[in-house]
C-alpha cells in the first residue's frame, strides 16, 4: 500500500530534512556488523535495535550474494531484511557493498574476482594488481550497474510502503594500496588536460592534473574517476527507483600521515575532495562521513566540514560508548543531523540484550524520537540570528558551557556546582555523562532534554534579571507536550537539574521582572 510520495530530501530553512511518507524524519539509526545483516543475526537484530530506541536499521546488500552467478539474482536477503523491518516497525538504510567496500573489492562476486582480465583491477605504479577494481573500466562499471539496477527494480517492485529510506551506494569508495591507478588507460588520461567541466565548475585554471592540484593530483584525479563512477550509478538507481543516494566516508582526519592510499582510501569523499566530489556526482545526494575521530574537537570540525549549503550531516557510521552517547548530541544539536548511527550495535553472537556500551546513547534516542517533530520544526525556520536548538556537553576539562539563545543566555554544568572566584564552578561528572540538548520554542520557552546536567537561565537583553513562570516534567506524545507534573521549590531553586537517566523539562520564563538572583 503506498503511503506518500518516495522518501526525499529537501532543503528547508537553513538546512535539509529528510521526508518519509511526506513527513520529516530524523534517522536514529544503528549499523549491523558487516555480516550479521542475513539469517539469524539478523533476525536477533531487531529486538536490539528496539531496545536502542532506533527507528532504522542500516543493512549491507552484498554484491556477492544477490548476484552469485552472472545475470542471475537472489532476493533472499533483502526480501527478509523488508519483512523483518515491517513486522518489527523499524524502516531501513540499504548500504549496498559493490565495487568498494573500504577501499577494496572484497564484496564483488566470484565471478568477478575470478576473471581480472575482464574484470580489471588497479595497478600500482610497477604495474602490479592490488584487490581494487579499476574505476577506469567500463566492464566493472557495467557490471555494478546490472547488480544494482536489478536491485534497486526489485526495490520498486516490492517497496511501495517506502520501509528502504536511503540507499547507500557503496562503502567507503576508494582504493587502500594505491593512490591511483597507473594502468595504460590510466597514465593516458592522467597525462591528458583535466576534463573543462570539473576546472569550471570548481573555477580552477585549465591544466593537467598535475598542474592543476600539484601534490594532490593522484587523489584528485581518483576521486574523479570514482565519483564520475560512482554517480553513474546513483543517477541509474534514482532513475528507476528515486531514493535519496549517500556516499560514507573512509575520513582522513586524524589518520597517522593522512597519506590517500595508505591511511585511507585515495579517491573518497574526504574533507580535502568533497567540492571536487560534490562538481562529480551531482547525483549523489549525501557525502556522509563515517566519523571515527574519537576527541570532541576532531568530531566536531568533521561535522563542520560536511555540513554545507549542498550537502545535509548524516553519520552513517560511529562508535559508541559514552563518547559516541555525547557526541551525537552535537550532530543533532549542533549540525542538524537528518541522521545518525552507531556501528555494530548488535552483538555477534545472537544474543539479544543490549550491548552495555550502548546504554546512553538508548536513553538519548528514546530522549530524541520525543523531541523530533519539535526539534525538526524549529529546523524549518530560517534562522534569524542565534540557532534555536543548541547542544552543551562535558568533556575532560570542560564542565561548563554557555550558550547564547535570542534574549537569554543559558549555563550548563556538569558535576557538583560551587561557588568560587569568577562564578559557578562545576566539578564535572565521574564519568563524563552530561549532555544537554537546549530547544528555544518560543521568545521566553525552552524544552531542554538533559542528562547529568545543572541548566540556568539569564536573560541577555534586559536588566538580567528573571524567573522562571513556570517549569514542567514530562513528556512529548507525537509533538504534543504531556505535563507530568510541575516543578518548583528545592526542584528549581538551583536551576533545572537533571539526573543519570536523564529527563525532558518545560521552562517558562520572565525577563525584566526585577529583584532576586537569576533562576
Ligand atoms: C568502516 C566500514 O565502513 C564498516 O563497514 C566497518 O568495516 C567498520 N569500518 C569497522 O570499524
Amino acid at each position: 500500500m503506498t503511503q506518500g510520495s518516495p522518501p526525499r530530501l529537501v532543503r528547508c530553512g537553513d538546512t535539509f530534512e529528510l521526508l518519509v511518507d511526506d513527513e520529516p524524519f530524523l534517522m536514529l539509526g544503528a549499523q549491523v556488523h558487516n555480516s550479521s545483516g542475513s539469517g539469524a543475526m539478523l533476525s536477533t537484530a531487531w529486538d536490539q535495535l528496539r531496545q536502542l530506541n532506533a527507528n532504522t536499521l542500516e543493512v549491507p546488500i552484498y554484491w556477492s550474494e544477490l548476484e552469485p552467478t552472472e545475470g542471475h539474482f537472489d532476493f533472499e536477503q533483502v526480501d527478509a531484511v523488508l519483512a523483518g523491518a515491517r513486522s518489527h516497525g523499524f524502516r531501513v538504510v540499504l548500504l549496498w557493498f559493490g565495487t568498494w567496500k573500504n577501499g577494496t573489492m572484497d564484496y564483488v562476486p566470484a565471478w568477478i574476482k575470478s576473471d581480472p582480465k575482464r574484470f580489471p583491477r588497479m595497478l600500482d605504479s610497477a604495474g602490479s594488481p592490488v584487490r581494487v577494481l579499476s574505476p577506469h573500466e567500463d566492464a566493472n562499471l557495467e557490471a555494478d550497474r546490472n547488480a544494482l539496477s536489478a536491485l534497486v527494480a526489485h526495490l520498486r517492485d516490492v517497496d511501495s510502503e517506502h520501509t528502504v529510506i536511503m540507499l547507500q551506494i557503496q562503502n567507503e569508495p576508494g582504493s587502500l594500496f594505491v593512490a591511483r591507478d597507473h594502468s595504460e588507460k590510466a597514465e593516458r588520461l592522467f597525462s591528458e588536460p583535466v576534463p573543462e567541466s570539473l576546472v569550471e565548475k570548481l573555477e580552477l585554471s585549465a591544466g593537467t592534473w598535475s598542474e592543476v592540484f600539484g601534490r594532490e593530483a593522484d587523489e584528485a584525479f581518483a576521486a574523479y574517476a570514482v565519483a564520475t563512477y560512482v554517480d553513474d550509478l546513483a543517477r541509474t538507481a534514482r532513475a528507476i527507483w528515486p531514493l535519496p543516494t549517500l556516499v560514507n566516508v573512509w575520513l582522513k582526519e586524524r589518520k597517522s600521515w593522512a597519506r590517500p592510499g595508505e591511511q585511507y582510501p585515495s579517491g573518497g569523499p574526504t574533507s580535502n575532495m568533497l567540492d571536487l566530489w560534490k562538481a562529480a556526482a551531482p547525483n549523489v545526494d549525501v557525502l556522509a562521513p563515517d566519523i571515527y575521530v574519537r576527541d570532541w574537537v576532531g568530531f566536531r570540525s568533521v561535522c563542520e566540514s560536511y555540513t554545507r549549503p549542498d550537502n545535509p550531516l548524516v553519520v552513517p557510521e560511529t562508535f559508541s560508548g559514552i563518547e559516541g552517547a555525547r557526541y551525537s548530541f552535537y550532530a543533532l544539536g549542533d549540525y542538524d543531523a537528518v541522521g545518525y548511527a552507531p556501528f555494530g550495535f548488535n552483538r555477534r553472537d545472537g544474543e539479544t540484550d543490549l550491548l552495555e556500551q550502548h546504554t546512553e546513547l538508548a536513553k538519548n534516542f528514546a530522549g530524541f524520537a520525543q523531541l523530533a517533530p519539535t526539534l525538526l520544526e524549529l529546523r524549518r525556520i530560517p534562522s534569524e540570528g542565534k540557532r534555536r536548538v543548541q547542544a552543551a556537553v562535558e568533556e575532560d576539562l570542560l564542565s561548563t558551557v554557555l550558550l547564547s539563545f535570542e534574549g537569554w543566555d543559558v549555563l550548563v554544568q556538569f558535576g557538583r556546582v560551587t561557588q568560587s572566584y569568577g562564578g559557578e564552578f562545576a566539578s564535572g561528572t565521574r564519568e563524563r555523562t552530561g549532555r544537554a540538548l537546549v530547544l528555544q520554542t518560543g521568545s521566553n520557552e525552552f524544552y531542554v532534554l538533559g542528562f547529568d546536567a545543572s541548566v540556568n537561565f539569564r536573560s541577555s537583553t534586559r536588566d538580567e534579571t528573571s524567573q522562571f513562570l513556570r517549569v514542567e516534567e514530562g513528556s512529548f506524545d507525537n509533538g504534543a507536550w504531556r505535563p507530568s507534573r510541575p516543578l518548583n521549590g528545592d526542584q528549581v531553586f538551583f536551576g533545572l537539574r537533571f539526573g543519570r537517566d536523564g529527563a525532558i523539562r518545560r521552562a517558562e520564563l520572565i525577563a525584566g521582572a526585577g529583584g532576586g538572583k537569576h533562576p
